[in-house]
């Protein structure tokens, strides 16, 4: 008895950024936070489970090399809930065949692609049935947070929830990506060197010695979620390409907080901000913004009317190096292959 299944999953971008927790072993946030998922052929995870009596125990590979998974506590955080959740296959053991054709942990959250996909693929083979809308959702978070909002497409927003256990700190997509298709991403790959501080531990130290990071999740962040959404749903891209550029400061700016302090962004990161400013000026308004992730890579917004002058006044001032391409992306929803 065998069954398999072959997920392509997307990565997200926060443009509320997700940084802290208030529990680490179900990784639950000390905020809400929200996303655009980012389908591109080549920004996404593809990954194939096979569930088995025939196989002695649980393995994984990720990018063609074995993972110690009795080592991966997340790993097995994941498999746990996902059989705490269904009778059948039980007894039996699970393959995961996990590639991704991204910089692994360069701040292109693919960790996040990667736990969605697992969640997905896992939930559909053991028929797990949602008991509530997000469900599943809690699974890919409790593999890694910023997993949970890559289950569904467009804009998705993850709610921090208040109850102990993490069942109401889930996923819930504000709208589809053809709400707003014009609204489009800028990959600029400064680095694909892997992040010398983990998100993980870079966030938890945060959390221990951050005032200014206490302060974001308690006075901040609250009402920029409610003006973020009310953006996105009215596709006004200055205020959302404003509230994206903030937020991406300020969650930098708890990094430099911290203590020892963190530095993610270097010389060339804070050089495109500064571009970033100086053509929306010269533009006489917002046509572009920028958000940050746990690393030096830059993901700009722009529309589809403006996303020409943006891409030439980016390679005007950056100019790409040879045999590099610049990626400009769309943004359809989780496939099954
Ligand atoms: C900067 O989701 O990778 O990308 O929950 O410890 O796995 P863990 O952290 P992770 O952190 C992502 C941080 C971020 C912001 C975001 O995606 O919201």
């Amino acid at each position: 008895l065998m069954a398999q299944l072959t997920v392509a999953s997307p990565t997200n971008i926060a443009v509320i950024k997700y940084w802290g927790k208030r529990d680490t072993a179900l990784n639950l946030p000390i905020n809400s936070s929200v996303s655009l998922t980012i389908n591109q052929a080549d920004l996404r995870t593809v990954t194939t489970v096979t569930v088995s009596k025939d196989f002695e125990k649980d393995r994984l590979w990720l990018n063609g090399e074995e993972e110690d998974v009795s080592a991966s506590k997340r790993v097995q955080k994941v498999f746990a809930m996902v059989r705490g959740r269904s009778r059948q296959w039980e007894g039996m053991k699970v393959h995961v065949v996990s590639v991704n054709n991204f910089p692994t942990a360069a701040g292109l959250a693919s960790s996040a692609a990667g736990y969605a996909a697992l969640a997905f693929a896992l939930g559909k083979l053991y028929a797990v049935e949602e008991s509530y809308p997000g469900e599943l959702s809690t699974i890919a978070r409790v593999g890694s947070g910023s997993a949970c909002r890559s289950l569904a497409g467009g804009f998705v927003a993850w709610d921090m929830g208040s109850r102990e256990d993490g069942a109401d700190s889930c996923a819930r997509q504000v709208a589809p990506a053809e709400h707003w298709p014009e609204l489009q991403v800028l990959i600029l790959v400064v680095s694909d060197k892997k992040k010398a501080v983990s998100s993980t531990a870079g966030m938890q130290t945060a959390v221990e010695t951050s005032p200014l990071l206490a302060h974001r999740a308690a006075h901040v962040v609250p009402a920029r979620m409610l003006a973020m959404e009310a953006a996105y749903l009215k596709k006004d891209f200055a205020a959302f390409a404003q509230l994206a550029m903030q937020d991406s400061n300020q969650f930098h700016a708890t990094c430099l907080d911290t203590f020892p302090p963190i530095f993610y962004l270097n010389d060339v990161s804070r050089a495109v901000i500064q571009f970033v400013h100086a053509f929306n000026s010269a533009c006489g308004e917002t046509r572009m913004g920028y958000t940050f992730d746990a690393g030096p890579n830059a993901v700009l917004l722009v529309q589809q009317q403006h996303a020409v002058q943006a891409l030439a006044a980016v390679l005007t001032h950056f100019p790409a190096e040879p045999g590099s391409e610049a990626s400009y992306v769309n943004r359809p929803a989780m496939q099954q292959e």
